[in-house]
């Protein structure tokens, strides 16, 4: 009963993290809400199975807050997203083998009818296979440890689609006889062929996605696990992750106006694939300033919009942006900054850059709320940011991105670009806006730009 109890609050405080995760100014509150229900969850499980001691549970929690702390300490913002990729694949991984020991130890499937044990087996075998598999992969292209052109060999698709039936074959013989427990090492293998064979060739760039749409499958394994071991918060758990995993997979594809199956299955995204050259491109109209330049006109700017993109995050210019608008904002300007739902490469990118720069939310603005505005701008000051702010989302019909909302800095008074060249962003396309008469590009890193920046407006 009281392990049922905990159980329930468990839940409720993953429900309430979940929705102090909807706005970044409760997401701290909501990730501390989460982290307790887990803590619940974890202490009530362990004591329910009667065969840990409180030492060796506290042992236990200590090692991991240990190595959760230092992790979160050492691993670079750019690098969050290896970092989910390697939670995801770790979580579906040990989903799938805590559904197989407890084939080999059926003591621990005592209040569960052998249907339900045998068939939630063999979907967290599938999914959690598939999941560490991905995971892995996805983990390794985007740490560049080995690359792979977005192209999907025909022996792919054959291989996978052969491995897909085999697994699900082995599932049906698990299901029918739960004492064969070769077939349930078998789909696991074959599915994690599958993971594997499905995570390569997709382009680097479009990772992300495909990450989120691992966290979903690596809760829907969490979920299976749960019905495996009758564990009703590990069931309650697994839901809110794949549920949530799965809004967030199609947000993403949508605000990118792709379609998941074009992203996991179509091999587009790689940046290298369609690089351009340059100088034909712009044909000479790009018109590139000094920082001195800019600053002239920055100087007598009322109100200035800041557009940070993936650039910002790989330059760490978040600190110096801040000291900019600060000091504009000394001077009588405001500023704003305009937030793609895209920009960089995972959700909440720019948000969690600026907010370690201790930016307040208030001057944080959606791509809704601020693109009436630009007409008003005085200068738009755009920091590594490319895709989204290019105007062939809405001019051209032949390109990629056309139909993904973007941010209409082109409509404000003067558009300031910051970037090291003219190269494409993730979209591997080119950028009218650099050559537009009301642009100028302040070629350098962003983080060295803007520290020149505030330098001449100094002097
Ligand atoms: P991008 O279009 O990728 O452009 C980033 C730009 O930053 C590049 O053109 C690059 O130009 C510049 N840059 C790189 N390092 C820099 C540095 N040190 N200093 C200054 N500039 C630097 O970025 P975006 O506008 O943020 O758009 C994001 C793209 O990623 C979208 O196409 C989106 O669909 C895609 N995507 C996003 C997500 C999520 S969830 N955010 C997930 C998957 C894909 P140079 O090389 O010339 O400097």
């Amino acid at each position: 009963m009281a392990i049922s109890i905990a159980y329930l609050v468990a839940a409720a405080f993953f429900v309430l993290a979940l929705k102090g995760l909807v706005s970044p100014r409760t997401a701290p509150r909501g990730n501390l809400l989460g982290a307790l229900g887990m803590l619940i969850a974890i202490v009530a499980t362990l004591l329910g199975s009667g065969i840990l001691t409180f030492e060796l549970i506290i042992a236990g929690l200590i090692v991991g807050a240990l190595l959760g702390a230092i992790t979160a300490v050492r691993v670079k913002m750019t690098a969050m997203p290896q970092l989910v990729a390697a939670f995801n694949g770790f979580g579906g991984g040990a989903s799938a083998l805590v559904a197989g020991s407890a084939l080999l130890a059926p003591t621990a499937l005592a209040n569960v009818p052998q249907i339900q044990a045998s068939i939630s087996t063999s979907l967290s075998g599938i999914i959690g296979g598939l999941t560490f598999a991905g995971s892995m992969v996805a983990l390794g292209k985007l740490q560049e440890v080995f690359e792979w052109q977005p192209k999907r060999p025909l022996i792919f698709q054959i291989a996978s689609g052969v491995l897909a039936v085999t697994g699900l074959a082995l599932a049906v013989i698990l299901i029918y006889d739960p004492s064969a427990h070769w077939a349930f090492w078998g789909l696991l293998a074959a599915w994690s062929l599958v993971g594997i064979l499905v995570t390569v060739p997709v382009g680097g760039a479009d990772m992300p996605v495909v990450i989120a749409l691992l966290n979903s499958c690596s809760g829907l394994a969490a979920a299976s696990t749960g019905f495996v071991l009758g564990n009703t918060v590990l069931i309650i758990s697994g839901a809110l992750v794949g549920a949530s995993g799965l809004v967030l997979t199609l947000i993403m594809s949508r605000a990118m106006n792709r379609s998941v199956p074009q992203i996991v299955f179509g091999g587009f995204g790689s940046p290298a694939a369609s690089r351009l050259d340059d100088a034909d491109t712009y044909d000479g109209r790009v018109t590139s300033a000094s920082p001195e330049e800019a600053a002239m006109l920055l100087e007598s700017a009322k109100l200035l919009v800041v557009v940070p993109g993936y650039g910002m995050a790989v330059a760490q210019a978040q600190h110096v942006v801040r000291d900019l608008a600060n000091l504009l904002e000394q001077r009588g300007c405001e500023v704003r900054y305009a937030i793609h739902p895209v920009a960089g490469r995972m959700p909440g990118h720019m948000n969690v850059l600026l907010a370690e720069a201790n930016i307040p939310y208030e001057k944080l603005y959606d791509l809704d709320q601020i693109n009436d505005f630009f007409p008003q701008v005085d200068v738009s000051l755009v920091i590594g940011a490319n895709d989204v702010v290019n105007p062939a989302a809405q001019l051209d019909p032949a390109s990629p991105i056309f139909g993904m909302p973007v941010l209409e800095v082109s409509r404000s008074r003067a558009v300031m670009v910051v970037k090291r060249s003219l190269s494409p962003g993730f979209a591997g396309i080119p950028n009218e806006l650099f050559a537009m008469p009301n642009t100028m590009m302040l070629f350098g890193d962003g983080q060295a730009i803007v520290r020149e920046l505030i330098r001449a407006l100094r002097e």
